[in-house]
């Protein structure tokens, strides 16, 4: 049993968005729809075990009193509760769209040029982080472990000290921490840092953006002393101690590999391969963003068809881009940019009646879908200029059943420090790099593909998303850190894991 398990507490999680989106329901009024990736199905089963709440925006609804009474239903029947945390136009306006979407996330990627540092975006990301801390307030009973997710709530651990609450707290950033250099740009740096260490623990996803926090500490808290370099650490500040640590998160392998395998996925494997006569696929697929790096990829797909001309007629690139984030112009801007250029690449090369090097979907997938592509593409090209982790590089793999596909990775994903050995691992900034690598994935024989796929999928068959649970929990409850496993070796198999393992069978 994890110190998790034997405490009396449940757990409450806090992320920008709910797990679930209030949607309209033509008959019955309103429905929840349930949204998608590795935390969401890691941590429903754990909460539904023990009890517990997920605090969150539902996003913008326009009947506040109807998605109240759905989501506050839903929790008669799942064992646990949604609390909703309602954003005003003018929150989701300079708190999300604007601290967080235009300064936060494009600083923490490195892109500080595109930051926009309007003073009153802070105040409105200090004011939704107490909106926040209330709910949590209202919603937290005392032993409660309360788990706070990502960058648009940096604050709160701060905030929910203010207002007195005791309890166990941790934070995950599921984006990258940016070297000092970049971070020290930010006007309200000090307070930012200080605020993060009002949680017990601080979660980073790998050892390079813990470093780089250790790094600005070492300027914004000199009075912090560090003890352990390994997975967590401890540093002493003004008599408390914050755990840091790095924890890779992942996918639920075994969810992806099994609806992987299933008929109506082979179908539409076949029916994909048909169309597109049976050329190789490769495949991009990305949340529409332009820490993605889709323009730098489409510019190196542009340099091989041209440079290794055998390759015209014999590859068709799929590039998937899901809608995200369309209020904010600069996001508006790139979906423009990206289809002119897709359609100045196809209206060069097609061979009208036989051969589109680029088939260009900008739409959300459905799950067979999203497995079909997956299974279709001999190669996937996973090439953000920067990135968390980047889960893609890690689904994709999972659906490669027959261990016989090639990942091309961005050196600067999160998946490149767990995956470096095995996957082509290119810097997406080099276009000349990339196409030469998309020529080689062309190329390679099958004894190569094999031995690059099966310890890529082995490694994250072993550290899948309850591995990470796991993990992390431990980190924030395991009263004694020297017997702390180091970097990234699985833990035994923990209670969590065990649990949600056992019933998924
Ligand atoms: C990234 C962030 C998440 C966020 C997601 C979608 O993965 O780390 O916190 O939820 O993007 O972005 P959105 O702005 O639509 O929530």
């Amino acid at each position: 049993m994890n110190s998790m398990n034997r405490s009396a507490g449940r757990m409450v999680v806090v992320s920008n968005r709910l797990p679930f989106v209030v949607e309209k329901d033509g008959r019955q009024g309103w429905r929840l729809v349930p949204g998608s990736g590795g935390l969401v199905s890691a941590l429903l089963p754990t909460l539904k075990d023990r009890g517990g709440v997920w605090i969150g925006w539902p996003g913008a609804v326009q009947e506040e009193a109807a998605a109240r009474r759905v989501l506050n239903r839903s929790g008669d029947q799942s064992g646990y509760r949604l609390v909703p945390v309602m954003l005003s136009a003018d929150d989701i306006e300079k708190f999300y769209l604007g601290f967080s979407n235009e300064i936060i996330w494009p600083l923490f990627h490195d892109l500080q040029s595109m930051c926009n540092f309007d003073p009153g975006y802070w105040q409105s990301y200090v004011a939704v982080n107490r909106k926040y801390a209330m709910a949590v307030r209202g919603a937290a009973r005392p032993a409660d472990f309360v788990w706070v997710h990502d960058y648009h709530l940096m604050l709160l651990g701060r905030e929910l000290r203010r207002l007195r609450l005791q309890n166990r707290m941790a934070f995950f950033l599921h984006i990258p921490f940016p070297p000092p250099d970049i971070f020290f740009k930010l006007p309200w740096r000090q307070e930012l840092v200080w605020a993060l260490l009002e949680f017990d623990l601080i979660g980073f996803q790998t050892w390079r953006d813990r470093h780089n926090f250790l790094q600005c500490l070492e300027v914004l808290a000199p009075q912090a002393s560090f003890s352990g370099r390994s997975q967590v650490m401890s540093i002493r500040l003004g008599g408390r101690t914050v755990r840091l640590g790095h924890f890779p998160i992942s996918v639920d392998f075994a969810a992806l590999e099994h609806a992987a395998g299933q008929e109506s996925v082979l179908w539409e494997v076949e029916r994909l391969q048909e169309v597109l006569h049976h050329r190789q696929l490769i495949l991009g697929l990305d949340r529409l963003d332009y820490t993605k790096g889709i323009l730098n990829r489409l510019q190196a797909f542009q340099y091989a068809l041209e440079h290794s001309p055998s390759l015209q007629d014999r590859v068709t690139l799929v590039q998937v881009v899901v809608p995200s984030r369309g209020d904010i112009p600069r996001y508006h801007e790139l979906r423009l940019r990206i289809e002119q250029t897709v359609s100045r690449i196809n209206g060069q090369y097609t061979r009208p009646g036989s051969w589109v090097p680029i088939h260009y979907l900008y739409r959300n997938l459905s799950p067979t879908e999203l497995s079909a592509f997956y299974r279709a593409a001999g190669i996937a090209l996973v090439t953000p200029l920067k990135d968390g982790m980047n889960l893609v590089a890690k689904e994709y793999c999972a659906c490669s059943l027959e261990e016989d596909c090639v990942l091309i990775l961005s050196e600067f994903a999160g998946a490149a420090a767990q995956l470096h050995h095995w996957a082509l691992t290119v810097n997406p900034y080099d276009v000349k790099g990339v196409a030469d690598a998309i020529a080689r994935a062309c190329r390679m024989d099958l004894a190569e593909r094999h031995r690059r796929m099966r310890p890529m999928r082995r490694s994250i068959r072993r550290h899948d998303i309850f591995w990470w649970l796991d993990l992390f929990l431990h980190a924030a409850f395991r009263r004694d850190l020297d017997d702390f496993p180091v970097d990234a070796k699985p833990l035994r198999e923990g209670s969590v894991t065990r649990q949600v393992r056992r019933r998924r069978r």
